[in-house]
């Protein structure tokens, strides 16, 4: 009888635990593209049982969603594609500190000191060329060599593109407002040629339109993997340069959560050597981790962390004053 009691009591048991195992789900606000971070998800979800149920957006967008909602929100975490996005629900108060042992595995830089969100992944702002008519002792060292008549017509930019916005609000607030006016004023007129976004600016460096061009770093990579003799190449303005940009992805989790304990397991496997060795190999993103085999085609992190500018990546948010910026000098 006792044994019969014991046996039932054992199948009650795994059946109630099997039962808190499915019902364990988490809610993320993704600014990230779901193309760019659903297999990762996918992996996480089977690696731990934990089920994932993400609502894509725009970063902007879902942070304002995010201080609409509250303490009633349904999300336990928020992955943003850029810092602007992170630094807004953090000022809310919206974010749970995250614990030591989770912002101790990423530089300083990128993270933020109040501790409520880390970077997942990193992408960098270069200068692009064409090594057939450009000499890399010729290239610019700075930016600001862009307004030299010698590259008059030969430069490509994407004003509309999300990320020349950032490296635009970066460089507000690294030279102020008039230096940098006057900076998109005097390429502008050096006869720059504005594409709608970076591919297309790769691609013209590689059909001969311009000579030089400031994309991400990581477009040019996509290009080589297909054909390794693609006819372009990249590197860094000076170390310190407003052109070397790095900005984040990052993830914090989220005060009003239910499932604290999931949601850093989360934060725990984006950080992981597994992860972050699918970021640098799928999307040539940056690690921000040393957790990783190093991918020849990407300096190294510590070096990165020289070649970009002091900033602090939260303050990239005043996308607003960048618009009307890109406006008034007549590039929007
Ligand atoms: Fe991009």
């Amino acid at each position: 009888m006792l044994k019969y009691l014991a046996g039932i009591l054992s199948v009650f048991l795994i059946t109630a635990t099997f039962g808190t195992a499915k019902a364990k789900e988490l809610v993320i606000y993704s600014g990230r593209s779901k193309s760019l971070v659903e297999p990762i998800i996918r992996q996480f979800e089977k690696e731990t049982g934990v089920k994932v149920k993400v609502r894509y957006g725009d970063t902007a967008q879902l942070a304002v969603a995010l201080l609409e909602e509250g303490s009633k929100s349904p999300a336990d975490l928020f992955w943003a594609q850029d810092a602007g996005g992170l630094g807004a629900v953090s000022k809310q108060g919206l974010f749970d500190k995250l614990p030591e042992s989770i912002r101790s595995k990423v530089p300083e830089s990128f993270r933020n000191s109040v501790g409520t969100w880390v970077a997942t992944s990193g992408r960098a702002r270069v200068l692009a060329y064409s090594p057939k008519r450009v000499k890399p002792e010729a290239l610019p060292k700075s930016i600001f060599d862009l307004t030299d008549p010698k590259w008059k017509g030969r430069i490509g930019w994407a004003p509309q593109n999300a990320s020349f916005q950032a490296f635009v609000t970066a460089m507000r607030l690294l030279v102020g407002e008039e230096k940098t006016e006057e900076w998109l004023r005097r390429v502008k007129a050096n006869g720059a040629k504005s594409y709608p976004k970076n591919a297309p600016i790769i691609r013209a460096l590689a059909d001969g339109e311009i000579d030089l061009g400031l994309p991400n770093h990581y477009y040019l990579l996509r290009f080589k993997k297909s054909d390794s003799k693609f006819p372009v190449e990249q590197t860094f303005f000076t170390a310190g340069d407003p052109g070397n940009l790095v900005n984040v992805a990052g993830i914090g989790t989220l005060k009003s959560s239910r499932h604290a304990e999931e949601g850093l397991t989360f934060v725990n496997f984006l950080l992981s050597g597994k992860a972050q060795q699918f970021f640098v190999s799928e999307t040539f993103e940056y690690p921000v981790t040393d957790e990783v085999i190093s991918n020849t085609k990407l300096v190294p992190l510590d070096e990165l962390l020289k070649l970009t500018p002091k900033l602090n990546l939260e303050k990239l948010d005043d996308l607003d004053g960048t618009l009307k910026l890109l406006r008034k000098v007549g590039l929007l």
